[in-house]
């Protein structure tokens, strides 16, 4: 494999996934791909291969959550003696507000495997060529739910008896506190460690639940997909060294209120 510096991103197939993704490629980093969804995933890397076609993608069918499954990818990546400099910890189970929790143990498992525990196993699995390089940066997607309860009346009249669960609450929290945590335990090896934390990212979702979130935000507008992506890219800059354990909350004012 050639000499670039890779990236790595969880939840690549979804809607920030894959965005995270193409940011990385313009900026001409080697791409890993990691999600649960094989057939969304074999969709994405066919479309960022056509369109990147000089630098290279790798993808693998992952479950984060699974240490046994993050064990044998780290094996397979180290055969192929590449240097994973940027690392974005972005999937996480956002539940929907069609769904219906039958079940609010297995539920709340799951999620925090996924959010919590996934994210910490990607971290500690995928770092040990950075803090030898003494070059790194981690992004944790966190969510405006990171620093302010939700406020369960934007669904209300939209999307029958939802209420989003305290397990989003729980994990956006709590990767906020893991992020602080690697920025101090990287700090010395010149590794940044931060959270981005968008507010809801428009996505052909339903008018009146845009109205009632818009309402709220002093900008008068859902994120885009082009905010993350500025922001994804200013952290991963190489020169951007000395901002760490922050958690860049990009909301159009929202969580000022
Ligand atoms: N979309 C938004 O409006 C928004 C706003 C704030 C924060 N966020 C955060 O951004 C991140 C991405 O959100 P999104 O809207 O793109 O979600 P998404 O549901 O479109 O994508 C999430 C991806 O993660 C994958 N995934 C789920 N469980 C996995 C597992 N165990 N192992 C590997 N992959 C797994 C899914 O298959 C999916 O492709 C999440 O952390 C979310 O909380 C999103």
């Amino acid at each position: 494999m050639n000499k670039i510096n890779f990236s790595l991103v969880t939840g690549a197939a979804g809607l920030l996934g894959f965005e995270h993704c193409e940011t990385l490629l313009k900026l001409g980093y080697g791409l890993i791909m990691i999600d649960i969804n094989k057939s969304l995933l074999d969709k994405k890397y066919k479309l960022l291969s056509k369109k990147y076609k000089k630098i290279p993608i790798l993808k693998y069918y992952v479950d984060i959550s699974s240490q046994v499954q993050l064990k044998k990818l780290v094996k397979k990546i180290k055969r192929k003696n590449i240097f994973i400099r940027t690392i974005i910890n972005n999937a996480c189970i956002d539940p929907k507000p069609k769904r219906n929790v039958k079940n609010f143990i297995k539920s709340w498992d799951r999620e925090l495997n996924v959010g919590l525990k996934g994210a910490y196993l990607i971290i500690e699995l995928f770092t040990k060529k950075m803090i030898n390089m003494k070059d790194g940066c981690i992004i944790n997607v966190a969510s405006d739910l990171s620093v302010i309860a939700p406020n369960q009346n934007i669904y209300k009249g939209v999307y029958k008896n939802f209420t989003k669960p305290v397990t989003y609450s729980v994990i956006k929290h709590g990767i906020i506190g893991m992020t602080k945590y690697y920025a101090v335990k990287f700090a010395k090896f010149n590794i940044t460690c931060n959270a981005i934390s968008p507010v809801g990212v428009y996505n052909n979702q339903n008018k009146k639940f845009v109205k009632n979130l818009v309402n709220l935000i002093p900008m008068g507008r859902m994120a885009t997909t082009k905010d993350i992506n500025n922001t994804v890219g200013f952290l991963v800059d190489r020169n951007q060294k000395f901002i760490t354990g922050q958690n860049i909350i990009i909301d159009g004012g929202r969580t000022i209120l």
